[in-house]
Order: structure tokens, then C-alpha cells, then sequence
């Protein structure tokens, strides 16, 4: 089997669900359940031996320690993380307690795991570092796109946290001989993307009927790549990836924030038009600019597209109609969210803007 961390947030259950939609290798699903991680994502594998789910802290040692003993896995897929730039921004504490002390113990335990299996084990045995293009900084507008080699230069508290995981995860592999893979992967849109992080949190507040808060002037520019497209990405990297290598993950898809939101509203526009005729798009509302804001992101590909020849299946346009019909179609997973912790997030941070 393989052990999954961080597998009830956005990313990883949509790992987890693809994997097992794809093969039946059971997952074992480690997951502490911050407000981030929502056990409803993976309702589908209700009754389904093949997922094994425990909550739980990447950093406890003890725990991680018995996980591995009695499940043996083959394999460490590590998504779990804080993940939200404008909370690292707040509160940068639990990042470094979890991206950078969390990593590194999970590390420690793998690696005391690792070197006590036999050896043919030993040699298939993997662990994946999913990361993010955060690390590499911002880019000016003519720059080009971040490649394997680029310097880290991050930013905020969050992409200096995974830049200090991304670094443990490589000295693992230097100094131990722990066999790792990092990926490095832009931004990711599609179901289960927790209502804070622009895409989903426009979608939901244009049926609401709330502003849409564009930070600044909103030309900054993300590289947008479809979740499904993000997991098959990691699924070949851990089959074929060469150990200690790591691969940038992106769709070639650029876009400033303020057309993806004029994107969104338009599909609405098509598919939920506002009952009193008006177009979602006059919601826009500019608000007061992030700390510290990264300009623009951008992933040169081509490397994981070469080596493991991996391509994504979605364009942005199939993968954001997809996305907002999604939503459309899950208002309870919406409103069950939103009754949360998440609430009095929202009302902490716009309520100054
Ligand atoms: P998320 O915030 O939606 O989910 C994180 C999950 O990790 C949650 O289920 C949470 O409960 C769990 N978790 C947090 N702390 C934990 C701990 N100490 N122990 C165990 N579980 C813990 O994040 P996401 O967007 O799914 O991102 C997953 C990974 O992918 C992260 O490592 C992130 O840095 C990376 N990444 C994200 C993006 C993106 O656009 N979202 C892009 C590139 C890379
Ligand atoms: P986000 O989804 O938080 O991802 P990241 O900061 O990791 O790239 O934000 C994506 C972009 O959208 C980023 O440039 C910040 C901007 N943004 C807004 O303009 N308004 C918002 O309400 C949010 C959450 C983000």
C-alpha cells in the first residue's frame, strides 16, 4: 500500500480518489483535520477496504512510527501542509510547525522505517514531496518560466516553509541516501477547493451574491493547471520519476487574476444567470493588495513532459467549466463548509478591506 498524508484536503483527496479509481493498491490516509481537511470529500469511499483512513500529525513521531510498522508501505506521498498564503500572512506559526517541523519529522521516521527494509524493498521504496512553484518567487512579466534549476527565492511565510521542506526532503536524499522525489506544481483549481483561495471562493460568493474581492489591481498572473491533471502528474512521477530528481508541474496556462475571475462569471452568466438579469461580473470589487504579493508564477514543464512524458488532459477552458459546474452541483458541500471554522476566517479577513 501507500501511505497518504494530508489525503482529506483539496489536493490529496482528489489523489486519493483518483488512485483508487485507477487501481486498487489500498491507501493508508494519514490526515490531522485542520479546518482544511473535510472527511466529506471522501464520502465515495464510504465501506471501502481499500482506504484506511487515520487522523492524525505528520509530526508525531510515535504515531507515523507504528503507521509504518504495521501497514508497510512502499511508498510516502507527503501533500499534507498548511497551504494558504494570506494565513501564513496572519498566523505564520502553525506553518513552520507543520511545512517545516512536520516534513522533517516525517522524514526522520521514514527514514528509520526505510533503512531497516530488506533490500529489493528498500530499493523500490519512494517518498514524494509534493510541492509547490511558490518556492522559486515572482517572476517579472518578460522572465521566463521557472525551470528545475532556478534559484528558491520565496516569499511569504508559506512558500518559505515549503522551500525549508522542499530543502530537508533533498538533504534526506543527499546525506541518508532516503530515495525522494519533489514535485513542484503551479496553481491547482477543480472540485473540493476549500471556498479561501480565489477560483472557488469567487464561485461561491457570485451565487451568494457577496463582492468579489480582487486584491490590488488584480493583474497579477497564476499558472493554472486542473487537479486531475496534478495527480496524474504525481502518479507518474512516483512509477517512473528519477529518485532525487524533482519536476515542475504546470498546464502552460498564465492568466491574470482578473480575467480568471471575468471567466468565472461569464460561465455563471451561461450557466446560473442572476435572477435579477445583471451580469455576476459587476460583483468585482478591488480591495486592498496582499502583503508582499508575488507577481507572477509561471512553470516551465517540459522537463517532467520529456523525461515521463506526462501531459495534462484539461485545458483551462474544459478544466474551469468542469470546475464551476462542480460547484453548481455541490451547494450542500458548499454550505456544510461555510458553517465551519471557515467563517469566522472570512469575516477576519475582509473585514478590513
Ligand atoms: P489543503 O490545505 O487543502 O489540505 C491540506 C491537508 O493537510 C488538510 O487535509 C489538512 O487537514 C492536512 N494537514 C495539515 N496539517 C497537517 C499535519 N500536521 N498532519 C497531517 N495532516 C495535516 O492543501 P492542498 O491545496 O490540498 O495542498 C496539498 C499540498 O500541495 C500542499 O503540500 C501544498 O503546499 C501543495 N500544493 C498546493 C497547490 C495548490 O494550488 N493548492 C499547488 C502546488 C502545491
Ligand atoms: P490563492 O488562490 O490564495 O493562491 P496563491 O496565493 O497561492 O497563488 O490566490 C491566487 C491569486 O488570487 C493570488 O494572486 C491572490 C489573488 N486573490 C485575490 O485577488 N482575491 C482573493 O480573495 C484571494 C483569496 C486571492
Amino acid at each position: 500500500m501507500i501511505l497518504v498524508t494530508g489525503g482529506a484536503g483539496f489536493i490529496g483527496s482528489n489523489f486519493v480518489l483518483d488512485w483508487l479509481a485507477v487501481q486498487d493498491e489500498p491507501v493508508l490516509n494519514l490526515d490531522k483535520l485542520t479546518y482544511a481537511g473535510n472527511l466529506e470529500n471522501l464520502a465515495a469511499l464510504q465501506g471501502d477496504a481499500r482506504h484506511v483512513f487515520v487522523q492524525g500529525d505528520i509530526g508525531d513521531p510515535a504515531l507515523v512510527r507504528t503507521l509504518l510498522a504495521k501497514h508497510e508501505p512502499r511508498a510516502v506521498l507527503n501533500f499534507a501542509a498548511e497551504s494558504h498564503v494570506d494565513r501564513s500572512i496572519h498566523a505564520p506559526g502553525t506553518f513552520i510547525d507543520t511545512n517545516v517541523v512536520g516534513t522533517f519529522r516525517l522524514l526522520d521516521e521514514v527514514r528509520a522505517y526505510w533503512s531497516e527494509l530488506p533490500p529489493a524493498q528498500k530499493e523500490a521504496f519512494r517518498f514524494l514531496h509534493v510541492s509547490t512553484d511558490e518556492v522559486y518567487g515572482s517572476l517579472a512579466p518578460a522572465d521566463p518560466a521557472f525551470g528545475e534549476q532556478n534559484r528558491y527565492e520565496p516569499n511569504s511565510p508559506y512558500s518559505a516553509s515549503k522551500a525549508a521542506s522542499d530543502h530537508m526532503v533533498r538533504a534526506y536524499h543527499h546525506t541518508y541516501g532516503l530515495p525522494v522525489l519533489t514535485t513542484n506544481c503551479s496553481n491547482n483549481y477543480g472540485p473540493f477547493h476549500f471556498p479561501e483561495k480565489l477560483i472557488p471562493l469567487v464561485i461561491v460568493n457570485a451565487l451568494a451574491g457577496k463582492p468579489l474581492p480582487v486584491y490590488g489591481d488584480g493583474q497579477q498572473i497564476r499558472d493554472w493547471l486542473y487537479v486531475g491533471d496534478h495527480c496524474s502528474a504525481i502518479r507518474r512521477v512516483l512509477e517512473a520519476g528519477r529518485v532525487g530528481e524533482t519536476y515542475n508541474v504546470g498546464g502552460w496556462n498564465e492568466k491574470p487574476n482578473l480575467d480568471i475571475v471575468r471567466t468565472i462569471c461569464a460561465l455563471l452568466d451561461e450557466l446560473r444567470p442572476r435572477a435579477d438579469g445583471r451580469r455576476y461580473a459587476e460583483q468585482v470589487a478591488f480591495v486592498k493588495d496582499r502583503p508582499g504579493h508575488d507577481r507572477r508564477y509561471a512553470i516551465d514543464a517540459r522537463k517532467i513532459e520529456r523525461e515521463l512524458g506526462w501531459k495534462p488532459a484539461e485545458t483551462f477552458e474544459t478544466g474551469i467549466r468542469k470546475t464551476v459546474q462542480w460547484y453548481l452541483a455541490h451547494a450542500d458541500w458548499v454550505q456544510r463548509v461555510q458553517s465551519g471554522a471557515y467563517r469566522d476566517w472570512i469575516a477576519q479577513q475582509y473585514a478590513a478591506a
